[in-house]
């Protein structure tokens, strides 16, 4: 066959043959901690690199190497990397990356944890972080210089939705030889592939939409052989030793298997309710990429197939209202994460991006009031009766 496979194909089938595995349908479970040496010469080869072959299972296994092809494959990408959570993928591929007096310029939002590693966390080792806000490129343009190690940045961004040019930006980066690490969570390779667009590193909580069924903790990293071969020997065998667990592993080739249908639902899904919400008269603001009103609808038309399942939103009465819709919810579960089967809502201000202080949060554009929601694969009439019960019925005497 001579076409190329379709996405939903290749996530199905990539670099699997049953018959080289006794038939079986579904991929076997390498349930094992290391591996035996045919002599001990060949083990002191494995070790040198002058052969190959799996030597212990934080540095490779055979079912973490089969979701590492895939999701390399699926992200358009030369080689993957398996790690234990998402911060494990961002936490190796960093640590791989800087040394101490570069600098990482990121973007003015990320996921609460990760804002907390960077700010918190590398700053302490000599590493500079700076922000730049990149729905503009030419601030990037202004701000890097040749101790600019890394640029990294989400997107859409968690928890607000902002949207990055990863094109423009990869290549304002690269003149500078900058590497760009793009987190994929939200999008995931169904709706944009960075790597595609100039991106040097995805990487993933695959814990969200690949893993799909809120059953799992991991994360991906896909790039260049090179370099994932350092972040795996370096970041992650010896740094942070955040593999990830074979049994995940199935999870996550198992969640893949539906990623573009539940994607098409997800984000199908979420337009209404993206719609719903903003003809509310309790809403006051709703950031959704799929809306006309989203400032950066233009972008989000270019670079992803579908804007995704995730919302934001701000009421009229603000934190105070948002509470108390959330407690008055019945089907969507009030909880942190994302990407799963179930609507999950949360206040990113008191969880998800607590570790920002209010003042950072300000400056970061992640407003008290805002609340997240990930739409799930529930019907859409049974997601809008929850909200709409759930929704303040006198929206101005609330306001008021
Ligand atoms: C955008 C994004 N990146 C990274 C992470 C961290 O992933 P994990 O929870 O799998 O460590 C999260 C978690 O919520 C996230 O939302």
């Amino acid at each position: 066959m001579s076409r190329a496979k379709g996405f939903a194909s290749r996530a199905i089938h990539h670099a699997y043959a049953p018959q080289e595995n006794e038939g079986a349908l579904t991929p076997p479970l390498h349930l094992t901690s290391t591996f035996v040496f045919e002599t001990a010469e060949a083990g002191g080869e494995m070790f040198a690199g002058e052969r190959t072959g799996h030597i212990y299972s934080r540095i490779s296994n055979p079912t973490l190497d089969l979701l590492e092809q895939r999701i390399a494959e699926l992200e358009g990408a030369e080689a993957g990397l398996a790690l234990s959570s998402g911060m494990g993928a961002i936490t190796s591929t960093l640590w791989t990356l800087v040394s101490p007096g570069d600098e990482i310029i990121v973007d003015e939002t990320l996921y609460g944890c990760t804002f907390a590693f960077m700010r918190h966390g590398l700053t302490k080792f000599g590493i500079k972080i700076s922000h730049v806000d990149m729905t503009d490129p030419d601030n990037l343009r202004s701000a890097i210089s040749d101790k600019t190690r890394v640029v990294y940045f989400e997107t859409p961004a968690n928890p607000n939705m902002r949207l990055v040019d990863i094109a423009r930006i990869s290549e304002i980066a690269h003149e500078a030889g900058a590497t760009v690490v793009v987190d994929n969570t939200y999008a995931t390779p169904y709706l944009t592939r960075p790597i595609e667009m100039g991106a040097d590193i995805v990487l993933h909580s695959a814990t969200k939409y690949l893993g799909g069924h809120g059953d799992v903790v991991a994360g991906l990293v896909v790039g260049n052989a090179e370099q994932i071969g350092e972040i795996r020997l370096i970041g992650m065998k010896d740094m942070t030793g955040a593999v990830m667990a074979p049994f995940n592993a199935l999870l996550i080739l198992r969640g893949l298997k539906t990623l573009a249908l539940r994607m098409d639902r997800h984000c199908a899904t979420a337009q209404k309710v993206a719609d719903w919400l903003e003809a509310h008269p309790a809403v006051s603001k709703v950031y959704y990429p799929g809306l006309k009103s989203f400032e950066q609808h233009d972008l989000a038309t270019r670079q992803m197939t579908q804007p995704g399942g995730m919302i934001a939103f701000e009421l009229q009465g603000g934190l105070q209202a948002g509470a108390d819709m959330m407690n008055a919810l019945e089907m969507i579960q009030r909880a942190v994460s994302l990407g799963d089967a179930e609507t999950l809502i949360q206040h990113p201000a008191s969880m998800t991006h607590s570790t920002y202080t209010p003042e950072e949060r300000a400056a970061h554009g992640i407003s008290d009031g805002l609340v997240r929601l990930s739409v799930g694969l529930e019907d859409l009439e049974d997601i809008l009766e929850d909200l709409s019960h759930a929704m303040p019925s006198k929206p101005a005497a609330v306001a008021a």
